[in-house]
C-alpha cells in the first residue's frame, strides 16, 4: 500500500480521532492506550502526529464519505521533519465495511483495521513502517479485550463497553456487518475495568453496547444473569457514585433491568431507547420487530418504576415506502412518548442493507427533509419543556470540565443535562444545585452544598 511515497521510519507519535457512536470512542481511547502502552507519545492534534488513526463511522453516508476528505487532507501535509507524510491508519466500521477497498480507492492509506482486530494495531503499524501491506479486518472469535492493556484513562465520566454487535439485522443498518454477531464480556471482566476505572478517578460509568441491554453473563454462582445484574454488582464498587447505559432496543428491555430502574440508586433516571417510527408498517419493514404500542407499554412500565426517567429515542424519516400517515404517526409516537433528548437522522440507503434494494419506494429528499425539520422542531419543543420544569429542583451534578466563564464548571444532572454552575470544586466532584435557569441545550444552576465527591 501506499507505494512511492518516502520510505517510512516507525511514527514517534499518535493522535487517534473518532466518528460516529460511544463505542467508537471507548475503542479510540482503547487505541491510544495499546499505542501509549508501546512507548508511542500523544500528540497534541493530528497536525502534529506521525500516526494518524481515523476511528471511522459508516452509519449514513455523509459520515462515511467524510473519512475521505480527511484522509486527503491530512496526506497533504508533510511529516514533522518535512519528509514523508504522516502514516494513516483507517479503523472502525468503514474500515470492516470497504476493507481493501479503501486502499484501492486512495494510495495514501498505510493501514486498514476493522473494530475487532485493532489489538493488532502495534503490529500493523511496524509492517507499515516497512512498507508492507497492513490489513487486518478479522472477526476472531477470541475477544480483543484480552489482548489490550489496562486502562489508564482519567475521567470523571468513563465509558465502558460491556456488549458489542448486533443480531437484530434492521433492514436500514450497517452495523450487524460492521460490528459482526452479539457478543457480551464476562461479568469478572467488566467489574475490574470498572474498578480501574474508579480508581482512576472515574466516578460515573456508562456501559455501551450497540444493544446494551443483550448483555448477558453469569453472577458468582454460575446463574446466568441479565444487564440489571450487571448493573447491581457494579452499584456495590465502591467510588463510583453514577451508572449509564446505552444503546437498548425495545425488545431487550426486560422487567428486570426496569426494576433496577426503580430500585439501584446509583442507576440514572435517563433511558435512551429508540424506536425509529411510530408507524406499524414501516416498522415491520424496518424489521424492528416491536410495534408502536408494544413500545408505548415499555415506556408506561419505565415510568411506573422511576417516575421522573428522561426518555430519549432516535429516529429516521424517509425510510422507502414512509407515506404521509406513516410519518404522522411518528409524530403521534413523539407527543405520546414526550422526550428529553432525541436524535433523529434522514434515512440514507446504505450498500449491502435490505432497505437499500427498495429503491423503488425511496421518498423524495424534498420530502424528507420536510419531515425531518418537522419531527426536530417537535423535538426541541419536547427538549425545551423538560429543561423548563427541571427548574426550581434541587439536584446533585457531576462537574465534568470548565465553562467558558472564569469560575465556571460544566456538570452532568442526572437526567443528562449540561448544567453550568459558578463553583471552585474540582472537576469530578459531585456538587448539590438548584437549576434555576433552562434553555434549549443546557441549564443554570447555584451550587447549594459540595457533597465531597462520593
Ligand atoms: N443500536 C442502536 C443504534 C444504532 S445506530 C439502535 O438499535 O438503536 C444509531 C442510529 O442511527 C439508529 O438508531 C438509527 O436511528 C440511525 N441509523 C441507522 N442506520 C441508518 C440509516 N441507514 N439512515 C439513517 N439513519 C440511520
Ligand atoms: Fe442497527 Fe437495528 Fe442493530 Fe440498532 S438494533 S444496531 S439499528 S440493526
Ligand atoms: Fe457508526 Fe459503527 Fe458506531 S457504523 S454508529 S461507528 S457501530
Amino acid at each position: 500500500m501506499s507505494q512511492g511515497t518516502t520510505t517510512k521510519t516507525a511514527p514517534q507519535s499518535y493522535f487517534v480521532k473518532s466518528f460516529g457512536c460511544q463505542m467508537n470512542v471507548y475503542d479510540g481511547e482503547r487505541m491510544a492506550e495499546l499505542l501509549g502502552d508501546k512507548g508511542m507519545q500523544a500528540a497534541a492534534s493530528a497536525d502534529e502526529a506521525d500516526l494518524v488513526v481515523l476511528n471511522t463511522c459508516h452509519i449514513r453516508e455523509k459520515a462515511a464519505e467524510k473519512v475521505y476528505s480527511d484522509i486527503g487532507r491530512i496526506a497533504k501535509r508533510a511529516g514533522k521533519d518535512g519528509g514523508a507524510k504522516p502514516m494513516i491508519a483507517v479503523a472502525g466500521c468503514v474500515a470492516q465495511a470497504e476493507g481493501a477497498e479503501i486502499v484501492r480507492r486512495t494510495k495514501d492509506v498505510d493501514i486498514v483495521v476493522g473494530p475487532q482486530a485493532y489489538h493488532n494495531l502495534p503490529e500493523l503499524v511496524a509492517k507499515a513502517a516497512r512498507g508492507e501491506s497492513a490489513l487486518d479486518t478479522d472477526m476472531p472469535a477470541a475477544s480483543k479485550f484480552s489482548a489490550l492493556p489496562g486502562r489508564k484513562k482519567q475521567a470523571p465520566s468513563a465509558f465502558l463497553t460491556v456488549q458489542e454487535g448486533c443480531d437484530k439485522f434492521c433492514t436500514y443498518c450497517v452495523v450487524p456487518y460492521t460490528r459482526g454477531a452479539e457478543i457480551s464480556r464476562p461479568r469478572g471482566d467488566l467489574i475490574d475495568e470498572a474498578k480501574a476505572l474508579v480508581d482512576a478517578g472515574a466516578k460515573e460509568i456508562t456501559l455501551l453496547g450497540q444493544n446494551v441491554n443483550a448483555w448477558t453473563g453469569e453472577d458468582e454462582a454460575g446463574r446466568e444473569q441479565g444487564l440489571d445484574g450487571l448493573i447491581r454488582a457494579l452499584d456495590r464498587v465502591e467510588g463510583l457514585a453514577r451508572i449509564r447505559y446505552t444503546t437498548s432496543h425495545p425488545n431487550d428491555m426486560t422487567q428486570g433491568l426496569i426494576d433496577a430502574h426503580g430500585d439501584v440508586a446509583k442507576l440514572m433516571p435517563y433511558l435512551h431507547l429508540p424506536v425509529q417510527s411510530g408507524s406499524d408498517p414501516i416498522l415491520k419493514a424496518m424489521n424492528r420487530s416491536h410495534a408502536a404500542e408494544s413500545y408505548l407499554a415499555i415506556i408506561e412500565r419505565v415510568r411506573a418504576a422511576r417516575p421522573d426517567i428522561a426518555i430519549s429515542g432516535d429516529f429516521i424519516v424517509g425510510f422507502p415506502g414512509e407515506s404521509d400517515e406513516d410519518f404522522e404517526a411518528t409524530l403521534d409516537i413523539v407527543r405520546a412518548t414526550s422526550y428529553a433528548q432525541a436524535f433523529s437522522f434522514k434515512y440514507s440507503p446504505r450498500p449491502g442493507t435490505p432497505a437499500a434494494e427498495m429503491d423503488d419506494t425511496f421518498v423524495p429528499a424534498e420530502i424528507a427533509d420536510d419531515r425531518l425539520q418537522r419531527l426536530q422542531a417537535l423535538l426541541n419543543e419536547q427538549q425545551q419543556a423538560f429543561n423548563q420544569a427541571s427548574v426550581g429542583k434541587t439536584t446533585t451534578l457531576l462537574l465534568e470540565r470548565n465553562g467558558k466563564k472564569p469560575g465556571q464548571k460544566i456538570g452532568k444532572s442526572p437526567w443528562l443535562q449540561s448544567v453550568h454552575v459558578e463553583t471552585d470544586a474540582p472537576i469530578g466532584s459531585l456538587v448539590e444545585v438548584e437549576l434555576v435557569s433552562a434553555g434549549p441545550n443546557s441549564l443554570g444552576g447555584v451550587i447549594i452544598a459540595e457533597s465531597g465527591g462520593s
